[in-house]
Protein backbone atom coordinates (compact mmCIF):
# COMPACT_ATOMS: atom_id res chain seq x y z
CA UNK A 1 0.00 0.00 0.00
CA UNK A 2 1.15 3.38 -1.07
CA UNK A 3 0.23 6.81 -0.72
CA UNK A 4 -0.13 8.39 -3.94
CA UNK A 5 -0.30 12.26 -5.09
CA UNK A 6 -2.20 12.85 -7.99
CA UNK A 7 -1.92 16.26 -9.23
CA UNK A 8 -5.28 17.15 -11.43
CA UNK A 9 -7.10 14.36 -10.21
CA UNK A 10 -10.36 16.41 -10.31
CA UNK A 11 -9.76 16.63 -14.32
CA UNK A 12 -11.24 14.15 -16.63
CA UNK A 13 -8.25 11.77 -17.49
CA UNK A 14 -7.03 12.60 -13.53
CA UNK A 15 -9.96 11.80 -11.74
CA UNK A 16 -10.57 8.44 -13.95
CA UNK A 17 -7.26 7.22 -12.61
CA UNK A 18 -8.15 7.63 -9.16
CA UNK A 19 -11.52 5.54 -9.34
CA UNK A 20 -8.92 3.18 -11.35
CA UNK A 21 -6.60 3.00 -8.32
CA UNK A 22 -9.83 3.19 -5.92
CA UNK A 23 -11.37 -0.40 -7.92
CA UNK A 24 -7.56 -2.05 -8.53
CA UNK A 25 -5.16 -1.22 -5.74
CA UNK A 26 -4.78 -0.67 -1.81
CA UNK A 27 -3.24 2.63 -2.65
CA UNK A 28 -4.44 6.04 -0.77
CA UNK A 29 -4.49 8.92 -2.94
CA UNK A 30 -3.97 12.50 -2.17
CA UNK A 31 -5.73 14.55 -5.22
CA UNK A 32 -3.86 18.41 -5.19
CA UNK A 33 -6.15 20.09 -7.98
CA UNK A 34 -6.97 23.80 -8.39
CA UNK A 35 -10.32 22.99 -9.26
CA UNK A 36 -10.09 25.78 -12.68
CA UNK A 37 -12.98 25.52 -15.22
CA UNK A 38 -11.56 21.98 -16.01
CA UNK A 39 -11.75 20.66 -12.67
CA UNK A 40 -14.63 19.27 -11.11
CA UNK A 41 -14.91 17.57 -7.18
CA UNK A 42 -17.82 15.86 -7.86
CA UNK A 43 -15.71 14.00 -10.36
CA UNK A 44 -14.82 12.27 -7.31
CA UNK A 45 -17.91 11.49 -5.86
CA UNK A 46 -18.94 8.21 -4.63
CA UNK A 47 -14.91 7.43 -3.46
CA UNK A 48 -14.15 6.74 0.07
CA UNK A 49 -12.99 9.38 2.47
CA UNK A 50 -10.59 7.26 4.17
CA UNK A 51 -9.13 6.12 0.54
CA UNK A 52 -9.26 9.51 -1.19
CA UNK A 53 -9.00 13.41 -0.22
CA UNK A 54 -8.82 15.94 -1.99
CA UNK A 55 -6.82 19.45 -1.34
CA UNK A 56 -7.71 21.90 -3.40
CA UNK A 57 -4.28 24.27 -4.74
CA UNK A 58 -2.23 25.09 -6.91
CA UNK A 59 0.65 23.20 -8.50
CA UNK A 60 2.86 26.53 -9.12
CA UNK A 61 2.13 26.85 -5.15
CA UNK A 62 5.95 25.89 -3.81
CA UNK A 63 5.11 25.86 0.17
CA UNK A 64 1.86 23.64 -0.64
CA UNK A 65 3.52 21.27 -2.98
CA UNK A 66 6.56 21.33 -0.65
CA UNK A 67 4.61 19.79 2.13
CA UNK A 68 2.49 17.39 0.02
CA UNK A 69 5.31 15.94 -1.63
CA UNK A 70 6.78 15.30 2.38
CA UNK A 71 3.81 12.55 2.78
CA UNK A 72 3.67 11.22 -0.80
CA UNK A 73 5.27 7.96 -1.55
CA UNK A 74 4.89 8.24 -5.84
CA UNK A 75 3.76 11.53 -7.88
CA UNK A 76 1.34 10.63 -10.87
CA UNK A 77 1.63 14.25 -12.92
CA UNK A 78 -1.87 15.35 -14.65
CA UNK A 79 -2.60 18.62 -14.01
CA UNK A 80 -2.29 20.46 -17.05
CA UNK A 81 -4.10 23.17 -19.30
CA UNK A 82 -5.22 20.79 -21.65
CA UNK A 83 -7.25 22.41 -24.61
CA UNK A 84 -5.87 23.07 -27.63
CA UNK A 85 -8.09 25.85 -28.99
CA UNK A 86 -8.05 27.69 -25.34
CA UNK A 87 -4.15 28.40 -25.89
CA UNK A 88 -4.62 29.96 -29.30
CA UNK A 89 -7.16 32.21 -27.79
CA UNK A 90 -4.98 32.91 -24.46
CA UNK A 91 -1.97 31.05 -24.16
CA UNK A 92 -0.14 32.28 -20.86
CA UNK A 93 -2.05 30.17 -18.13
CA UNK A 94 -0.64 27.23 -20.27
CA UNK A 95 3.07 28.96 -19.37
CA UNK A 96 2.47 29.35 -15.66
CA UNK A 97 0.57 24.98 -15.28
CA UNK A 98 2.45 23.58 -17.63
CA UNK A 99 5.97 25.05 -17.77
CA UNK A 100 6.30 26.63 -14.37
CA UNK A 101 3.99 23.70 -12.10
CA UNK A 102 5.99 21.31 -13.58
CA UNK A 103 9.24 23.07 -12.73
CA UNK A 104 7.65 23.42 -9.47
CA UNK A 105 6.77 19.80 -8.86
CA UNK A 106 10.50 19.08 -10.01
CA UNK A 107 12.18 20.53 -7.16
CA UNK A 108 9.64 19.11 -4.92
CA UNK A 109 11.11 15.95 -6.29
CA UNK A 110 14.84 16.96 -5.85
CA UNK A 111 13.89 18.11 -2.62
CA UNK A 112 12.29 14.93 -1.27
CA UNK A 113 13.77 12.10 -3.95
CA UNK A 114 10.50 11.19 -4.75
CA UNK A 115 8.92 9.01 -7.59
CA UNK A 116 7.35 11.18 -10.42
CA UNK A 117 5.21 10.18 -13.17
CA UNK A 118 4.58 12.66 -15.65
CA UNK A 119 1.60 12.56 -18.14
CA UNK A 120 1.99 13.99 -21.64
CA UNK A 121 0.68 13.62 -24.94
CA UNK A 122 1.23 12.60 -28.36
CA UNK A 123 0.97 16.18 -29.64
CA UNK A 124 5.08 16.92 -28.72
CA UNK A 125 5.74 14.77 -31.98
CA UNK A 126 3.76 17.18 -34.06
CA UNK A 127 1.49 15.51 -37.16
CA UNK A 128 1.30 12.76 -39.60
CA UNK A 129 0.39 12.79 -43.08
CA UNK A 130 -2.80 10.63 -43.68
CA UNK A 131 -0.85 8.43 -46.00
CA UNK A 132 2.16 7.98 -43.82
CA UNK A 133 2.82 4.16 -42.85
CA UNK A 134 4.93 5.40 -40.18
CA UNK A 135 3.07 5.85 -36.43
CA UNK A 136 5.09 8.02 -32.94
CA UNK A 137 7.50 6.14 -31.31
CA UNK A 138 9.54 7.21 -28.39
CA UNK A 139 12.47 8.08 -30.81
CA UNK A 140 10.77 10.74 -33.13
CA UNK A 141 11.52 14.22 -32.57
CA UNK A 142 9.51 16.32 -30.71
CA UNK A 143 7.73 18.92 -33.12
CA UNK A 144 5.12 20.53 -31.32
CA UNK A 145 2.72 23.02 -33.28
CA UNK A 146 0.22 24.20 -30.91
CA UNK A 147 0.75 27.12 -28.00
CA UNK A 148 -0.26 23.73 -25.72
CA UNK A 149 1.73 21.41 -27.46
CA UNK A 150 4.95 23.25 -27.27
CA UNK A 151 4.42 23.96 -23.38
CA UNK A 152 3.74 19.83 -23.03
CA UNK A 153 6.90 19.61 -25.06
CA UNK A 154 8.50 21.94 -22.66
CA UNK A 155 7.22 20.08 -19.63
CA UNK A 156 9.05 16.82 -21.00
CA UNK A 157 12.09 18.54 -21.42
CA UNK A 158 12.41 19.72 -17.97
CA UNK A 159 11.50 16.50 -16.85
CA UNK A 160 14.40 14.63 -18.57
CA UNK A 161 16.55 17.61 -17.62
CA UNK A 162 16.13 17.31 -13.77
CA UNK A 163 16.70 13.30 -14.71
CA UNK A 164 19.98 13.64 -15.82
CA UNK A 165 21.07 16.30 -13.74
CA UNK A 166 19.90 15.85 -10.29
CA UNK A 167 18.99 12.14 -10.72
CA UNK A 168 15.55 12.74 -10.34
CA UNK A 169 13.68 9.56 -10.06
CA UNK A 170 10.69 10.41 -13.22
CA UNK A 171 9.20 8.69 -16.10
CA UNK A 172 6.95 10.29 -18.64
CA UNK A 173 4.18 8.87 -21.12
CA UNK A 174 2.82 10.63 -23.70
CA UNK A 175 -0.74 8.93 -24.65
CA UNK A 176 -3.03 9.45 -27.65
CA UNK A 177 -6.56 11.49 -27.40
CA UNK A 178 -8.54 10.02 -24.62
CA UNK A 179 -12.27 8.98 -24.55
CA UNK A 180 -14.73 8.27 -21.65
CA UNK A 181 -16.80 9.92 -18.80
CA UNK A 182 -15.68 12.81 -16.82
CA UNK A 183 -14.76 14.65 -19.90
CA UNK A 184 -15.15 18.22 -20.05
CA UNK A 185 -17.58 19.31 -22.70
CA UNK A 186 -15.36 21.23 -24.87
CA UNK A 187 -13.61 18.44 -26.02
CA UNK A 188 -14.63 16.98 -29.42
CA UNK A 189 -16.42 13.93 -28.45
CA UNK A 190 -18.39 15.16 -24.88
CA UNK A 191 -19.05 18.62 -27.01
CA UNK A 192 -20.80 16.91 -30.17
CA UNK A 193 -22.78 14.16 -27.55
CA UNK A 194 -24.21 16.98 -25.50
CA UNK A 195 -24.99 18.76 -28.60
CA UNK A 196 -27.42 16.20 -29.71
CA UNK A 197 -28.77 15.72 -26.31
CA UNK A 198 -29.31 19.74 -26.49
CA UNK A 199 -31.12 18.97 -29.87
CA UNK A 200 -28.02 21.12 -31.69
CA UNK A 201 -26.12 19.82 -34.76
CA UNK A 202 -22.67 18.25 -34.43
CA UNK A 203 -19.98 21.30 -35.29
CA UNK A 204 -16.83 19.51 -37.64
CA UNK A 205 -14.00 21.57 -38.03
CA UNK A 206 -13.23 22.36 -41.42
CA UNK A 207 -13.57 19.12 -43.54
CA UNK A 208 -13.11 16.34 -40.98
CA UNK A 209 -10.43 14.28 -42.38
CA UNK A 210 -8.64 15.17 -39.71
CA UNK A 211 -7.49 12.07 -37.50
CA UNK A 212 -7.12 10.94 -33.79
CA UNK A 213 -5.91 7.82 -32.46
CA UNK A 214 -8.73 7.32 -29.89
CA UNK A 215 -8.06 5.57 -26.40
CA UNK A 216 -10.88 4.85 -23.42
CA UNK A 217 -9.35 6.75 -19.99
CA UNK A 218 -9.17 3.75 -18.55
CA UNK A 219 -6.60 1.81 -20.70
CA UNK A 220 -4.64 4.81 -19.86
CA UNK A 221 -5.00 4.41 -16.62
CA UNK A 222 -4.03 0.73 -16.37
CA UNK A 223 -1.03 2.02 -18.55
CA UNK A 224 -0.06 4.51 -16.09
CA UNK A 225 -0.03 2.07 -12.58
CA UNK A 226 1.97 -0.38 -15.11
CA UNK A 227 4.93 2.26 -15.74
CA UNK A 228 4.86 3.17 -12.05
CA UNK A 229 4.85 -0.27 -10.73
CA UNK A 230 7.52 -1.83 -14.01
CA UNK A 231 7.95 1.32 -15.36
CA UNK A 232 12.64 2.43 -16.23
CA UNK A 233 13.35 5.68 -14.21
CA UNK A 234 14.30 7.77 -16.92
CA UNK A 235 12.48 5.94 -19.48
CA UNK A 236 9.88 7.35 -21.67
CA UNK A 237 6.72 5.47 -22.87
CA UNK A 238 3.94 5.81 -25.32
CA UNK A 239 0.48 5.06 -24.81
CA UNK A 240 -2.05 4.28 -27.26
CA UNK A 241 -4.51 1.59 -28.18
CA UNK A 242 -4.39 1.35 -31.98
CA UNK A 243 -7.81 3.67 -32.47
CA UNK A 244 -7.09 5.79 -35.45
CA UNK A 245 -10.65 6.91 -36.71
CA UNK A 246 -10.75 10.73 -38.49
CA UNK A 247 -13.20 12.74 -37.03
CA UNK A 248 -15.97 12.65 -39.60
CA UNK A 249 -16.24 8.83 -39.32
CA UNK A 250 -16.83 10.36 -35.16
CA UNK A 251 -19.67 12.50 -35.44
CA UNK A 252 -21.14 9.93 -38.21
CA UNK A 253 -20.60 6.76 -35.44
CA UNK A 254 -22.26 9.74 -32.40
CA UNK A 255 -25.21 10.66 -34.84
CA UNK A 256 -26.13 6.55 -35.81
CA UNK A 257 -25.57 5.52 -31.91
CA UNK A 258 -27.65 8.51 -31.01
CA UNK A 259 -30.38 7.36 -33.46
CA UNK A 260 -29.82 10.77 -35.68
CA UNK A 261 -29.55 10.90 -39.21
CA UNK A 262 -25.64 10.67 -39.87
CA UNK A 263 -25.73 13.65 -42.31
CA UNK A 264 -26.60 15.60 -39.70
CA UNK A 265 -24.17 17.74 -38.60
CA UNK A 266 -22.48 20.89 -39.42
CA UNK A 267 -18.95 22.30 -41.03
CA UNK A 268 -17.03 25.32 -39.22
CA UNK A 269 -14.43 26.75 -39.38
CA UNK A 270 -11.06 25.04 -38.31
CA UNK A 271 -8.59 25.41 -36.06
CA UNK A 272 -5.41 27.32 -36.71
CA UNK A 273 -2.96 24.91 -37.32
CA UNK A 274 -4.82 22.15 -36.91
CA UNK A 275 -2.78 19.09 -36.81
CA UNK A 276 -3.64 16.47 -39.40
CA UNK A 277 -3.13 13.14 -37.69
CA UNK A 278 -1.61 11.37 -34.71
CA UNK A 279 -0.98 7.93 -34.59
CA UNK A 280 0.99 6.01 -31.75
CA UNK A 281 3.18 2.85 -32.01
CA UNK A 282 3.01 1.55 -28.14
CA UNK A 283 5.31 -1.22 -29.03
CA UNK A 284 7.65 -0.60 -25.92
CA UNK A 285 4.81 -0.41 -23.64
CA UNK A 286 3.47 -3.85 -24.79
CA UNK A 287 6.70 -5.68 -24.93
CA UNK A 288 9.16 -4.56 -22.22
CA UNK A 289 6.39 -3.71 -19.41
CA UNK A 290 3.59 -6.07 -20.64
CA UNK A 291 0.90 -3.81 -20.71
CA UNK A 292 -2.21 -4.23 -23.04
CA UNK A 293 -5.53 -2.47 -23.58
CA UNK A 294 -8.73 -3.66 -22.16
CA UNK A 295 -11.41 -1.50 -24.40
CA UNK A 296 -10.53 -3.11 -28.27
CA UNK A 297 -13.85 -1.84 -29.32
CA UNK A 298 -13.82 2.25 -30.02
CA UNK A 299 -17.68 1.90 -30.55
CA UNK A 300 -18.62 -0.37 -27.75
CA UNK A 301 -16.27 1.93 -25.43
CA UNK A 302 -18.32 5.28 -27.39
CA UNK A 303 -22.21 4.09 -26.47
CA UNK A 304 -21.20 3.48 -22.90
CA UNK A 305 -19.77 6.86 -22.60
CA UNK A 306 -23.37 8.26 -24.35
CA UNK A 307 -25.00 7.09 -21.61
CA UNK A 308 -22.79 7.99 -19.16
CA UNK A 309 -23.75 11.61 -20.40
CA UNK A 310 -27.46 10.81 -20.86
CA UNK A 311 -27.28 9.66 -17.12
CA UNK A 312 -25.04 12.56 -16.01
CA UNK A 313 -27.14 16.29 -17.51
CA UNK A 314 -26.19 17.21 -14.16
CA UNK A 315 -22.44 17.07 -14.05
CA UNK A 316 -21.98 18.94 -17.31
CA UNK A 317 -24.80 20.95 -17.88
CA UNK A 318 -23.63 24.22 -15.62
CA UNK A 319 -20.30 24.19 -18.54
CA UNK A 320 -22.68 23.42 -21.82
CA UNK A 321 -23.82 27.65 -22.21
CA UNK A 322 -20.49 29.49 -21.62
CA UNK A 323 -18.92 26.79 -23.62
CA UNK A 324 -20.74 27.06 -26.89
CA UNK A 325 -20.65 30.72 -26.15
CA UNK A 326 -16.81 30.61 -26.94
CA UNK A 327 -17.40 28.39 -29.52
CA UNK A 328 -20.03 30.78 -31.13
CA UNK A 329 -17.74 33.94 -31.06
CA UNK A 330 -14.80 32.00 -33.35
CA UNK A 331 -17.32 31.05 -35.91
CA UNK A 332 -17.40 27.13 -34.36
P1 LIG B 1 -8.39 18.43 -17.92
O1 LIG B 1 -8.32 19.81 -18.46
O2 LIG B 1 -9.67 17.68 -17.99
O3 LIG B 1 -7.96 18.42 -16.37
C1 LIG B 1 -6.87 19.18 -15.90
C2 LIG B 1 -6.99 19.26 -14.37
O4 LIG B 1 -5.85 19.97 -13.88
C3 LIG B 1 -8.24 20.00 -13.90
O5 LIG B 1 -8.85 19.30 -12.85
C4 LIG B 1 -7.70 21.34 -13.42
O6 LIG B 1 -8.47 21.92 -12.38
C5 LIG B 1 -6.30 20.95 -12.95
N1 LIG B 1 -5.37 22.07 -12.99
C6 LIG B 1 -5.15 22.92 -14.03
N2 LIG B 1 -4.22 23.84 -13.68
C7 LIG B 1 -3.82 23.53 -12.41
C8 LIG B 1 -2.88 24.09 -11.53
N3 LIG B 1 -2.14 25.16 -11.87
N4 LIG B 1 -2.72 23.54 -10.31
C9 LIG B 1 -3.48 22.46 -9.94
N5 LIG B 1 -4.40 21.90 -10.74
C10 LIG B 1 -4.56 22.42 -11.96
O7 LIG B 1 -7.23 17.62 -18.63
P2 LIG B 1 -7.16 16.09 -19.08
O8 LIG B 1 -7.72 15.96 -20.44
O9 LIG B 1 -7.65 15.26 -17.98
O10 LIG B 1 -5.57 15.91 -19.20
C11 LIG B 1 -4.82 15.52 -18.06
C12 LIG B 1 -3.36 15.36 -18.48
O11 LIG B 1 -3.26 14.38 -19.50
C13 LIG B 1 -2.74 16.62 -19.07
O12 LIG B 1 -1.39 16.70 -18.62
C14 LIG B 1 -2.78 16.41 -20.57
O13 LIG B 1 -1.75 17.11 -21.21
C15 LIG B 1 -2.59 14.92 -20.64
N6 LIG B 1 -3.15 14.23 -21.82
C16 LIG B 1 -4.47 14.42 -22.16
C17 LIG B 1 -5.01 13.69 -23.23
C18 LIG B 1 -6.47 13.82 -23.62
O14 LIG B 1 -6.90 13.20 -24.58
N7 LIG B 1 -7.29 14.59 -22.90
C19 LIG B 1 -4.20 12.81 -23.94
C20 LIG B 1 -2.85 12.67 -23.58
C21 LIG B 1 -2.34 13.37 -22.51
O1 LIG C 1 -3.60 13.75 -28.63
C1 LIG C 1 -3.73 14.02 -27.27
C2 LIG C 1 -4.45 15.34 -27.07
O2 LIG C 1 -5.81 15.09 -27.38
C3 LIG C 1 -4.31 15.88 -25.64
O3 LIG C 1 -2.96 16.22 -25.43
C4 LIG C 1 -5.19 17.11 -25.44
O4 LIG C 1 -5.15 17.51 -24.08
C5 LIG C 1 -6.62 16.74 -25.80
O5 LIG C 1 -7.46 17.89 -25.68
C6 LIG C 1 -6.68 16.18 -27.22
O6 LIG C 1 -6.34 17.22 -28.17
P1 LIG C 1 -7.16 17.42 -29.54
O7 LIG C 1 -6.96 18.83 -29.96
O8 LIG C 1 -6.88 16.33 -30.49
O9 LIG C 1 -8.66 17.17 -28.95
P2 LIG C 1 -10.05 17.93 -29.20
O10 LIG C 1 -11.07 17.12 -28.45
O11 LIG C 1 -9.99 19.37 -28.91
O12 LIG C 1 -10.28 17.74 -30.76
C7 LIG C 1 -10.25 16.46 -31.37
C8 LIG C 1 -10.40 16.65 -32.87
O13 LIG C 1 -11.73 17.11 -33.14
C9 LIG C 1 -9.47 17.69 -33.45
O14 LIG C 1 -9.07 17.28 -34.76
C10 LIG C 1 -10.34 18.95 -33.55
C11 LIG C 1 -11.70 18.38 -33.83
N1 LIG C 1 -12.87 19.13 -33.32
C12 LIG C 1 -12.87 19.55 -32.03
C13 LIG C 1 -13.98 20.20 -31.50
C14 LIG C 1 -13.99 20.70 -30.06
C15 LIG C 1 -13.99 19.32 -34.14
O15 LIG C 1 -14.01 18.92 -35.32
N2 LIG C 1 -15.09 19.95 -33.63
C16 LIG C 1 -15.13 20.40 -32.33
O16 LIG C 1 -16.17 20.96 -31.91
Amino acid sequence: MANLLVTGGAGFIGSNFVHHVVAHTDHHVTVLDALTYAGNRASLDGLPDDRVRLIVGNITDAPLVDELFAGADAVIHYAAESHNDNSLHNPRPFLDTNIVGTYTLLEAARRHDTRLHHISTDEVYGDLELDDPERFTEQTPYNPSSPYSSTKAGSDLLVRAWVRSFGVRATISNCSNNYGPYQHIEKFIPRQITNVIRGVRPRLYGAGENVRDWIHADDHSSAVLTILERGEIGETYLIGADGERNNKDVVELILSLMGQPTDAYDHVTDRAGHDLRYAIDSTKLRTELGWLPSYGDFETGLAATIDWYRENEEWWAPAKDATEAFYAAKGQ
